[in-house]
């Protein structure tokens, strides 16, 4: 949601943000402009609803004036349609301020009054132009811009990240965040201001993340962070771990599709340097080791597709660490007066590790006592930072919106920590442990033989593009699988989908089979120790009997399946629990192909953002 830029150095700031908001297109958006303060001392503007690209044509069929001073940013409308009037940058009343925002300022109502009560007039519907004016106001109160940054954001409620620039002083941009992120990049004679790294990453790889409440002001030689009343903080500099290129399509049709492809490599990263001598060793658990052994309870909080690493995680850490876990949707977490206490260990998971409904569950437990881990994908966010503890997922910038390689390597992450506990508790013998490692370490190779199924699924998902719903099936471990493949589906090619417990078919949905309606079922292993493949097939008997149209993803070899599934997709073999991992892959492509046949964008799907930073 909302991307934003700032920069401040030499005149080349359109080109430093119209880059920056291209790479953080992927956050979703509806509109986008800039403002930059010219060599001359003007502050120009341009905003336009829709893509990036019909701002670019704008700026091409009329040129705006460049500067060394600028502000971009990219709207993901939240107070007012996507319109032109509505997108950002909005101005002081004396049009000589800028301001962009990320977020929502819960309070904005009364504030606008109180402007309005002042005879201040509004251009736009947003909470947004309700800032730029307040801050206008402050300005002429005195004392710089940064100061009155900080006078206006005591008086915010909600979540927000603001930049500004005002016309007197024109080699400043400010920034002030609260639960929103923001990150500064480091140049030479020259600094950046961006949502997150990829804002800046293809100028500098060295950044700094800002902390909660804090403002920033950068120059083009000074960074100089301050709490919201002024006190200066020391923040700390840490190094981008990829460089451009890696958040760039590299010849493939789709990020998507490149990022499908990268999941060998993201769970081989996130492995990397954490199996020793038949041993997890996770260094980042430093801040929570002692607590871990007296961990009574886990509870996951996470959303979507996160949420289903988090199930899957549930099944591995009961069964190796022998610990109760349960699994809550952040937004449903700290509504539901969760029991907490210093024995409960809370699990975060968060690709993005800014998404605002696990932030502020996250922040609950930490209020309630509870200890804290996060499983991140994004260095420095807000998740991670507020935790007692992170283990980076190591899957590289993740830029489709729907979540692919993140997904497998929360998944090794989750299952890392598992075998972790269950050494610290002595609930695994040697054995098993290393039996577990084992598998796990094998899951790249295999990843990479499902990625040949990919034209066959291809053709699959072609010859399917006109279903109107499609029904998903799983057990066990096999369950949030289908659930994974449905939301997928339904994100990427807005058809409905639904995902079942197969076993709870019989309780109502198998009213919704009826003759030709395709079932995607993940079949477990027939070497499964709780005969849960004969469960499976006999399920599949039952909604065949009724017509459907059977799709079955099944280990290679099992022939069991055939005289009842209308395609069988296989998977190489691997233990009851590392299935998911490669189950879920044949359900990314069917989704992407059949999304691509219907001439659909799969990077950025409709009304969705990669990073949902608002309640
Ligand atoms: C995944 O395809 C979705 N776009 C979405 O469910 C996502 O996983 C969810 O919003 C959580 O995001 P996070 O991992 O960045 O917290």
């Amino acid at each position: 949601m909302c991307g934003i830029v700032g920069y401040v150095g030499r005149p080349k700031s359109l080109e430093v943000l119209l880059g920056g908001l291209r790479r953080l297109e992927y956050r979703g958006y509806d509109s986008a402009g800039v403002a930059i303060i010219t060599e001359e001392g003007d502050l120009v503007t341009r905003k336009r609803a829709g893509k990036l690209a019909v701002l670019v044509d704008d700026l091409a069929a009329e040129a705006l004036t460049d500067g060394s001073t600028g502000i971009g940013h990219t709207r993901w409308a939240t107070h007012g349609g996507p319109t032109d009037g509505n997108a950002h940058p909005h101005l002081s009343r004396d049009g000589k301020l800028a301001l962009i925002h990320n977020g929502i300022i819960e309070n904005f109502a009364e504030l606008k009054a109180e402007l309005l009560a002042d005879g201040y007039t509004f251009e736009s519907e947003t909470d947004t132009e309700v800032a730029a004016k307040l801050l206008g106001r402050e300005y002429e109160a005195g004392g710089g811009l940064a100061a009155a940054l900080g006078r206006v954001v005591v008086r915010l409620e909600g979540a927000f990240t603001l930049l500004a620039l005002h016309r007197d002083e024109p080699l400043v941009v400010v920034g002030a965040r609260r639960n929103s992120p923001l990150v500064i990049g480091l140049g030479e004679g020259e600094n950046f201001l961006g949502s997150d790294v990829a804002a800046f990453v293809e100028h500098t790889q060295r950044a700094v993340a800002i902390g909660q409440d804090q403002i920033v002001t950068i120059t083009p030689d000074t960074v100089t962070v301050t709490d919201f009343f002024g006190t200066e903080v020391q923040p700390t500099e840490f190094q981008v771990s990829w460089d451009a290129s890696a958040a760039e399509k590299g010849g493939w049709s789709s990020f998507m599709a490149k990022e499908i492809s990268e999941q060998p490599e993201a769970v081989a990263n996130t492995l990397r340097t954490r199996i020793h001598d038949d041993h997890v060793v996770l260094p980042d658990l430093a801040g929570l080791e002692e607590s871990l052994v007296g961990i009574d309870r886990i509870v996951i909080i996470a959303c979507g597709t996160a949420s289903y690493a988090g199930m899957l995680g549930k099944y591995a850490l009961e069964k190796w660490a022998r610990i109760p876990v349960e699994v809550q949707l952040s937004h449903e977490f700290r509504y539901s007066e969760p029991v907490l206490s210093p024995t409960t260990l809370v699990v975060s998971i968060s690709q993005s590790g800014e998404t605002m409904d696990t932030l502020m569950a996250v922040k609950y437990a930490i209020e309630a006592g509870a200890k804290t881990l996060s499983i991140c994908n994004t260095q420095g966010a807000t998740i991670a930072r507020e935790s007692d503890a992170v283990i980076y997922t190591h899957a590289g910038p993740e830029v489709a919106v729907a979540s692919t390689k993140a997904f497998v390597a929360q998944i090794a992450a989750l299952y890392l920590f598992g075998l972790h506990l269950a050494e610290v508790r002595g609930t695994l013998s040697p054995e098993a442990t290393k039996e577990a490692l084992d598998e796990l370490s094998s899951i790249p190779e295999k990843l990479e033989q499902v990625l040949l199924t990919k034209e066959r699924i291809q053709e699959l998902a072609k010859w399917m593009s006109d279903s109107r719903a499609v029904l998903f099936l799983g057990r066990h471990v096999g369950y949030p699988v289908a659930l994974e493949g449905a939301l997928k589906l339904k994100e990427l090619a807005y058809i409905h989908a639904e995902g079942f417990a197969a076993g709870e078919l019989k309780h109502g949905p198998i009213a919704l089979i009826e003759p030709g309606q395709p079932v995607f079922v993940v079949v477990p292993s027939p070497r499964d120790p709780n005969s849960l493949h004969a469960k499976v097939v006999s399920n599949i008997q039952e909604i065949r009997a009724r017509g459907a149209r059977i799709l079955a993803i099944a280990e290679q070899g099992d022939a069991s399946v055939l005289p009842f599934a209308d395609e069988v997709i296989p998977i190489p073999l691997a233990g009851a629990l590392f299935e998911p991992l490669l189950a879920v892959v044949p359900l990314q492509i069917f989704a992407m192909e059949l999304a691509t046949a219907k001439g659909l964008d799969v990077d950025q799907p409709r009304n969705l953002a990669k990073s949902v930073t608002v309640e």
